[in-house]
């Protein structure tokens, strides 16, 4: 691993790596992710333990402080984030704006950005009580924001926070409740949406963790960057993949034409790749794939869920796995594959998919972002480019021009 930032400026070079793929562009003590055996480590911690002992919250302090809390820290911390949970009432009006059929991700990614005008005047990057503030309100209002763009996408007025309530059920008696009518969450839903917050926390350097970066590298307050990262991880290649999943299953349709939708994903021209499979690092199954895999079908158990998308899912994986194209190249279910099928089953409609990708990721943006603004290695993030267009030439009048 060479340190090109080192080498005196005068030999002039740089790489060229298209995509970054084998460029590290920080230092990061928060994930570490070996690809090649499948191993995934937030603060050190493997994931499969965090996602059967711990809880989204304790997860999102983890990442940010760099040790499990005590029982004291913890509470400190989750009163922290209930106290902040709360909007500014004029960005319901600003929400109000949107037509109704705004996408979600169009609509947090400009709610999360708004936030740069209610609290930035007062933000100082160099006090670390306020860089810690503004970790917290993202981690607060991120969840009311998203339940908020949900409701006005339904014509729902949109619900306060209920603060007797943890973290997940309050997020989902925002999204759900309705006057007079008390929700009844069965605990499984919970604690599934709890595990796919976890798992879908932080995952190092991925591409709108790296905008969060590069937008931080600028100095820009902790919401832009944020935003940025939102805007980044909307993509279907990125985070959209889970919506992508869905849409893809039910295109498919029965378990008879899986074969065909295999056959389509091998043939480059189709323009068709198969939603939910392959990774840029992990080039052995996807763990959190490993771990959403079961707890989807526990979800559908107890929930009572039939949902035929399931066994497309299942054939699909099964026909993948099998097959010479897919298994060369390294092809396995990621972390969205089997996350849309639960959602659905939770009663949140797909474009709400990557919007609950956002709100766990959310404390992996926070995380990074913090852990930049303590750097002293850190720079701007400017990369280089092979130019590739015209050698100099002469402007010519519009008259002269062919
Ligand atoms: N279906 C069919 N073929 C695929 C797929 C797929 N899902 N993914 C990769 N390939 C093929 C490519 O065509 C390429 O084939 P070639 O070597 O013959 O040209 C080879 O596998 C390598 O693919 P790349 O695109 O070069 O791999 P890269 O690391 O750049 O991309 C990515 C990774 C974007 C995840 C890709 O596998 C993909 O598009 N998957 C589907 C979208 C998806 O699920 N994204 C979610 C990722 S996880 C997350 O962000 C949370």
């Amino acid at each position: 691993c060479v340190d090109i930032s080192r080498l005196p400026k005068e030999t002039g070079y740089f790489t060229y790596d298209h995509g970054f793929t084998a460029t590290a562009s920080c230092k990061s003590a928060i994930t570490y992710i070996d690809g090649d055996e499948g191993v995934l480590l937030y603060r050190g911690y493997p994931i499969d333990q965090l996602a059967e002992k711990s809880n989204f919250l304790e997860v999102s302090q983890l990442l940010m402080d760099g040790e499990l809390p005590t029982q004291a820290e913890f509470s400190k911390f989750e009163h922290e984030v209930t106290h902040h949970t709360m909007m500014h009432e004029a960005q319901k009006t600003f929400l109000h704006g949107f037509r109704h059929d705004a996408h979600p991700m169009a609509m947090l990614c400009s709610m999360v950005g708004s936030l740069s005008a209610f609290y930035h005047d007062n933000l100082d990057l160099e006090d670390p009580e306020q860089r810690r503030m503004a970790a917290i309100r993202l981690m607060a209002k991120v969840p009311t924001m998203a339940a908020a763009c949900y409701r006005h996408s339904i014509g729902w007025p949109v619900r306060y926070p209920r603060n007797n309530l943890e973290y997940v059920d309050r997020f989902l008696h925002m999204m759900f409740e309705v006057p007079a009518e008390p929700l009844e969450l069965k605990p499984v839903a919970a604690k599934a949406l709890d595990l796919l917050f976890i798992l879908h926390a932080d995952h190092e350097q991925n591409a709108s963790t790296s905008t969060v970066r590069l937008v931080g590298s600028t100095g820009a307050n902790p919401y832009a960057c944020v935003a940025a990262g939102i805007a980044a991880l909307w993509g279907p290649a990125h985070g959209g993949a889970n919506e992508a999943v869905l849409r893809m299953l039910e295109e498919i349709g029965s378990p008879d034409k899986v074969s065909t939708a295999v056959d389509r994903a091998k043939d480059k021209n189709s323009g068709f790749r198969l939603m939910g499979f392959g990774h840029r690092v992990y080039k052995n199954f996807d763990p959190r794939a490993k771990i959403i895999r079961e707890m989807c079908h526990k979800v559908l158990e107890e929930l009572g869920v039939d949902d035929p998308l399931l066994e497309v899912a299942m054939r699909l994986e099964e026909a993948a796995l099998k097959d010479d194209y897919f298994v060369q190249r390294k092809l396995y279910p990621n972390v969205d594959f089997y996350s849309g099928i639960i959602y659905k089953a939770l009663g949140i409609p797909k474009e709400m998919f990557t919007v609950m990708f956002a709100i766990a990721r959310t404390a992996g943006w926070v995380s990074h972002w913090l852990e930049q603004q303590v750097d002293p290695e850190a720079k701007i993030g400017r990369p280089r480019q092979i130019y590739t267009g015209a050698t100099p030439r002469d402007y010519l009048a519009v008259d002269q021009r062919g």
